[in-house]
C-alpha cells in the first residue's frame, strides 16, 4: 500500500521567523503523523532555517523549483546538489504559477526532472488543466502530453521514484476544488498511463498527489479516493493547525 505524502507548498510566503515557526510547530506534532509522510517545501532562501527549525523530526524538506545545470553562471539560479546541501530530499517542479507565470515548458522541466532524480532529490512533478481545456474536454490530453513531456527518458525505476502532482489550475488558490470523483478520475487515468508507458509495478508505485484548494474540510473525501496518496497544498499549508488537520485526515484512512 502507498504511504499517504502530504506536502505543503507555502509559495512565495512566509518571512525567516514565520517559516520557522511554521515548521517548527508541525516539526512538533509529526511525532503522532507518522501513518503519514510529511513534506514542507519553504521559499528557497528560508530553506536551511527552516531545516533548523525541523531538527530531526520527520518531516521532509522540498523545495520549490531549481535549475538543471550542476553548477556556473546562471545569474538567479539555483542547484539540486545545492538544494541536497541545505538539507532538502525533495523539490516540486513544474508547478502551475512556473508553468503559467514564469513560461516553464514540460521540456524545462523535463530536464529538471532528469538533473534532480540524478542528484538523488525526489522531483514533485505537476501536471495539470486549465479552465478552458477542461471546459473543452481536453483535460487528458494536456495531462497526458504534460506527463509524456515532463518524464520523458525516464527509467521505469526512475518513475517509481518520482511523485506526481495532478493539480487542476482552476482549483489552485481559488477556493474551487476538484470533486472527488474528478480528481479520482485524472489521478486513475494518470496511472494507467504510467501502466503502459511502463509497467503496472511502476504504476502501482509512483504515488499521485492531488492538489488545489485542499482544506481540512475536504481532505478526507479527496484522500479516500483510491488513486489519491496524498496532497499537495498551498494556502492551507501556511496555518500549521490546518496543514496538520489535513495530515491527520491521512493518519485516519491509513488505519
Ligand atoms: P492551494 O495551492 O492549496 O492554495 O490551492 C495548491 C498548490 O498550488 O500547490
Amino acid at each position: 500500500m502507498r504511504k499517504f505524502l502530504i506536502a505543503g507548498n507555502w509559495k512565495m510566503n512566509t518571512t525567516a521567523a514565520s517559516g520557522a515557526e511554521l515548521a517548527g510547530a508541525v516539526a512538533a506534532q509529526a511525532g503522532e503523523l507518522s501513518a503519514v509522510d510529511l513534506l514542507v517545501c519553504p521559499p528557497s532562501v528560508y530553506l536551511a532555517g527552516v531545516k533548523a527549525a525541523i531538527g530531526d523530526a520527520n518531516v521532509a524538506l522540498g523545495a520549490q523549483n531549481m535549475y538543471h545545470e550542476a553548477s556556473g553562471a546562471f545569474t538567479g539560479e539555483v542547484s539540486a546538489d545545492m538544494l541536497k546541501d541545505v538539507g532538502c530530499t525533495h523539490v516540486i517542479l513544474g508547478h502551475s504559477e512556473r508553468r503559467h507565470i514564469l513560461g516553464e515548458t514540460d521540456e524545462d522541466i523535463n530536464k529538471k526532472t532528469k538533473a534532480a532524480l540524478a542528484a538523488g532529490l525526489i522531483p514533485v512533478v505537476c501536471v495539470g488543466e486549465l479552465l478552458e481545456e477542461r471546459e473543452a474536454g481536453k483535460t487528458a490530453e494536456v495531462i497526458q502530453t504534460q506527463f509524456d513531456g515532463s518524464l520523458a527518458g525516464l527509467t521505469a525505476e526512475q518513475v517509481a521514484g518520482t511523485v506526481i502532482a495532478y493539480e487542476p489550475v482552476w482549483a489552485i488558490g481559488t477556493g474551487k476544488v476538484a470533486t472527488p470523483e474528478q480528481a479520482e478520475e485524472v489521478h486513475a487515468d494518470l496511472r494507467k498511463l504510467i501502466a503502459e508507458r511502463y509497467n503496472a509495478a511502476t504504476a502501482e508505485a509512483v504515488r499521485i498527489l492531488y492538489g488545489g484548494s485542499v482544506k481540512p474540510d475536504n481532505a478526507t473525501e479527496l484522500l479516500g479516493q483510491d488513486d489519491v496518496d496524498g496532497a499537495l497544498i498551498g494556502g492551507a499549508s501556511l496555518k500549521a493547525a490546518d496543514f496538520v488537520a489535513i495530515a491527520k485526515a491521512g493518519v485516519e484512512l491509513s488505519k
